[in-house]
């Protein structure tokens, strides 16, 4: 009986001790795979996460790191500065702030041959703390059916009285108009340019409201004749069933192209100065400048790639067409970022001082 005491006890007592052994493996398993498994931060202003997230998917694939992003709309260079330590890397749909965050120190410099090498010099910050990996042209949509594109020359032209009542615009105050109003600021001086703003305040058909393609939807409606937007809303309208309408309403038109070129909008990438995984993000910073990497972004984004050799998406280029384009590729205005983002405090007093988003 006690022979049979002990092996009842010791019995259980086996099969506790082979759980836990089975249990601490376990764990010292899922520890050494957390440990293997590295994690990349990523700050973005690029909100539509789902353009972003194949790009950040496919290097998670390659490298086998964890990306773990921040997604926010404004604020980012604020962001960078309050939480120095929060992030590696750091991608804006406005590369106009990470010239801003690379001045007040907040960037590395990043230091790739291969994107050295791959990216041409006009899309590379000088001092190599970011690089421009996609843009995107903030160009005029206007009405198929009231307006002919000889109609449309440039953006200064629109401030002129033939277009009294009949632009479209989102907030002045948005980044992509901050951007563009610094634009007309630093090529052709401040005087100029608030002749050429407000005449554009003068014109609008109504109080700016509403995104970018808000605006292609009141041309569709009537509301106005054009509307300054940024190209790739139009394919993007065009694959929704319920804005599909308001693209097939639309053309778009590149202005400038007789002169200095259509502005575009670059998105930009770069290291944190506090990276804890420098070589990781350098890794993702190089796979976004790779023709795969690059390849992607303008099948998601329906951007322009920096690199020479990779197409216009081809809707973009079947929109450029209509205007006279060759495979998609416009006349660009390479206004050095620096200068743009020097003129911003100047762009947003004006847009308040002349009310430029006000009920009229
Ligand atoms: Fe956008």
């Amino acid at each position: 009986m006690p022979t049979r005491h002990a092996a009842a006890r010791t019995q259980p007592n086996r099969r506790l001790i082979a759980r836990s052994v089975l249990l601490v493996l376990a764990a010292t398993l899922a520890t050494g795979a957390m440990a293997q498994q590295r994690v990349l931060r990523v700050i973005t202003d690029r909100t539509d996460q789902g353009t972003l997230r194949p790009i950040l998917e496919a290097f998670e694939a390659r490298s086998g790191a964890k990306v773990e992003g921040v997604f926010m709309d404004q604020g980012l260079v604020n962001r960078l500065e309050s939480r120095p330590t929060e992030a590696d890397v750091v991608i804006s749909k406005d590369a106009e702030l990470l010239d801003i965050a690379a001045q007040r120190g907040l960037l590395d410099v990043i230091g790739s041959k291969k994107i050295n090498d791959a990216v041409p010099a006009e899309f590379r910050d000088a001092g190599g703390r970011y690089f421009v990996d996609a843009y995107r042209a903030r160009i005029i949509f206007y009405s198929k059916a009231r307006v002919k594109p000889a109609d449309l020359s440039s953006y200064e032209d629109l401030a002129t009285p033939k277009w009294k009542g009949r632009i479209c615009i989102r907030s002045g105050s948005h980044d992509y108009n901050l951007a563009l109003f610094g634009m007309f600021f630093a090529s052709s001086g401040e005087a100029k340019a608030k002749e050429v703003i407000s005449g554009i305040a003068a014109n609008l058909a109504r109080a700016p409201k509403g995104n970018d393609r808000e605006q292609a939807r009141a041309i569709f409606e009537g509301r106005c004749d054009v509307a300054l937007m940024n190209s790739y809303y139009h394919p993007m309208m065009a694959a929704n069933d319920e804005q599909k309408a308001w693209a097939d309403s639309v053309g778009v038109y590149f202005p400038n192209q007789a002169g200095k070129g259509t502005f575009i909008m670059r998105s930009a990438a770069g290291v944190t100065k506090n990276a804890a995984n420098r070589d990781l993000a350098i890794g993702l910073l190089e796979y976004m400048a790779s023709k795969e990497g690059q390849q992607l972004m303008v099948d998601r984004t329906r951007q322009w790639s920096v690199l020479p050799d990779i197409k216009a998406h081809p809707l973009m280029v079947k929109l450029g067409a209509e205007q006279g384009l060759v495979d998609g590729r416009f006349k660009i205005d390479f206004i050095p970022l620096a200068q743009i983002a020097g003129k911003r405090e100047e762009v947003i007093r004006l847009v308040s001082e002349i009310r430029f988003d006000a009920e009229r």
